[in-house]
């Protein structure tokens, strides 16, 4: 056992692994693949919802074989700790002109996706040339409506994960998997 591994199993809050390390990196060479072949000759602006998001759109980045440009936006939703409220403030704002941009919103996970949908509209009021939207996780049957995502790395159990940007009050995002949170 590294010490990694030790440190995990000596915290209580965190449960079993639900995607490793290995499985990401497999994935997100291959969404990688999938987004360098269908935006061939049109490179896009990755747009990334922080902070969740920053840990995947860093490994994402780096598997797209296409000059990129990069943006990131902050929103805060009401709700308690483990839940959204849907209602959605935009707490920072991007810096770039979204007009005629392909742009692909980078998504850490996708809950009710009640802040998916708020994200997107607001984007494709600013009159983007295309909005697709790349989500690493989506939690089974949580969506309200049909999210419409172009790209998903896994589809998950629908239990509260941290780890690879996903966060507790600001804990775990470091952890190079996602695994159960266990705690309160
Ligand atoms: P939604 O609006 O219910 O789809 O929730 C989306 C946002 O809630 C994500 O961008 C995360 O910031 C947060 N979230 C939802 N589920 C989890 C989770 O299991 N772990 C950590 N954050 C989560």
């Amino acid at each position: 056992m590294d010490a990694a591994e030790e440190a995990h199993i000596a915290d209580p809050n965190l449960g079993t692994v639900v995607v490793t390390a290995a499985e990401l990196e497999q994935r997100i060479a291959e969404l990688g693949q999938r987004v360098t072949a269908d935006y061939e000759g049109r490179p896009p602006l990755l747009v990334g919802v922080l902070k969740g998001a920053f840990v995947f759109m860093s490994d994402l980045a780096r598997a797209i074989r296409l000059p990129l440009e990069f943006d990131f936006m902050a929103v805060s939703s009401y709700g308690s700790a483990t839940k959204t409220s849907g209602v959605v403030r935009i707490v920072k704002d991007l810096d770039l002109d979204l007009s005629d941009r392909h742009v692909l919103l980078v998504e850490d996970i996708v809950d009710s996706g009640l802040t998916l949908s708020y994200v997107r509209r607001n984007l494709l009021a600013r009159g983007p040339a295309s909005l697709e939207v790349c989500a690493l996780l989506v939690k089974q049957g949580l969506q309200k409506a049909d999210p419409d995502l172009r790209y998903v790395g896994f589809t998950i159990p629908p239990e509260f994960v941290v780890g690879y940007g996903l966060d507790v009050g600001e804990r775990y995002r470091n952890l190079p998997y996602v695994c159960r949170y266990m705690g309160q």
